[in-house]
């Protein structure tokens, strides 16, 4: 099968990347970015690098131009992991990171389902702390999390509207991988939202990459949901190291 990985530069995306190299089910992997992505670190012997490409895209928000559509064509999934995220998007302008987080995604998911093969998962990662209920009064991060929520609404709505596409939205609390160990601090937050307040990077990209290879079981997929499945498909060598 041939997987898309956009935000493949990032920390969840960049896992996305190190273990759809190690997954044979996965034939070719596209990584849509504005730069090249290199081969992860860490991706182990069982790898096969040569499924890895990069399409580099410049503009976000247009039709895409007809050399990406080319590359994107025949895909059977895609895993979006672009976005700016919540301690990202103190230091920049609402709007622009409205456009990053929701222009992008819709425009994205529209794009490739037009080239895509029948059915088409589109496996997209959201937060705990995310809000759909656009009349929620929010103690913070108010307009980040309804915007975010508006995404997901959207999204969901894509797929009502077209039968050939399944989703699957990831709402983990925090993510726990290389440079990012639990806190306190913030289990204090996460556990506020429910029970499951950490979830391993390599849990959570595993879980993704399952919904996309072999069916979205939940459209909506909480931290305990990414545990559950992340820890079951993984092996214990295909755990990324945590240094
Ligand atoms: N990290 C966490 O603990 C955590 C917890 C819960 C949920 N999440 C969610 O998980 C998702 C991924 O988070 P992350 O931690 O992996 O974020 P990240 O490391 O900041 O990665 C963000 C990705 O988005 C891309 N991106 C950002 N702005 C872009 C732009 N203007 N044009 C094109 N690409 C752009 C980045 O590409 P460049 O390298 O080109 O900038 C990068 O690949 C987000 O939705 C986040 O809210 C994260």
């Amino acid at each position: 099968m041939k997987l898309i990985v956009a935000g493949a530069t990032g920390f969840v995306g960049g896992e996305i990347i190190r273990l759809a190299l190690r997954n044979k089910s996965i034939t070719s992997v596209v990584a849509l970015a504005r730069k090249e992505v290199p081969v992860p670190k860490h991706a182990g012997t069982e790898a096969d690098t040569s499924k890895l490409k990069t399409v580099v895209l410049e503009d976000w928000e247009k039709t895409y131009p007809e050399h990406v559509i080319q590359q994107l064509s025949g895909a059977d999934a895609c895993v979006w992991a672009l976005a700016v995220t919540p301690t990202k998007s103190k230091d920049a302008n609402f709007e622009d990171v409205t456009k990053i987080c929701y222009d992008y995604t819709i425009n994205g998911l529209k794009n490739m389902t037009s080239v895509a093969n029948k059915p088409f998962r589109f496996v997209y990662t959201s937060g705990v702390t995310v809000e759909r209920d656009q009349t929620k009064a929010l103690p913070f991060l108010h307009d980040y999390r309804l915007m975010r929520g508006r995404v997901e609404n959207a999204i969901l709505e894509f797929a009502k509207q077209t039968p050939a596409v399944e989703v699957a939205i990831t709402k983990p609390g925090g993510i726990e991988g290389p440079g990012h160990p639990k806190n306190d601090a913030m289990t204090s937050v996460w556990t506020q939202f429910g029970p499951t307040p950490w979830v391993h990077l390599s849990e959570l990209a595993a879980a993704m990459i399952e919904q996309a290879v072999s069916g979205v079981s939940k459209e909506t997929l909480w931290g305990n949901d990414l545990v559950e499945i992340g820890s079951r498909v993984l092996k214990k060598d295909d755990y990324v190291p945590m240094e």
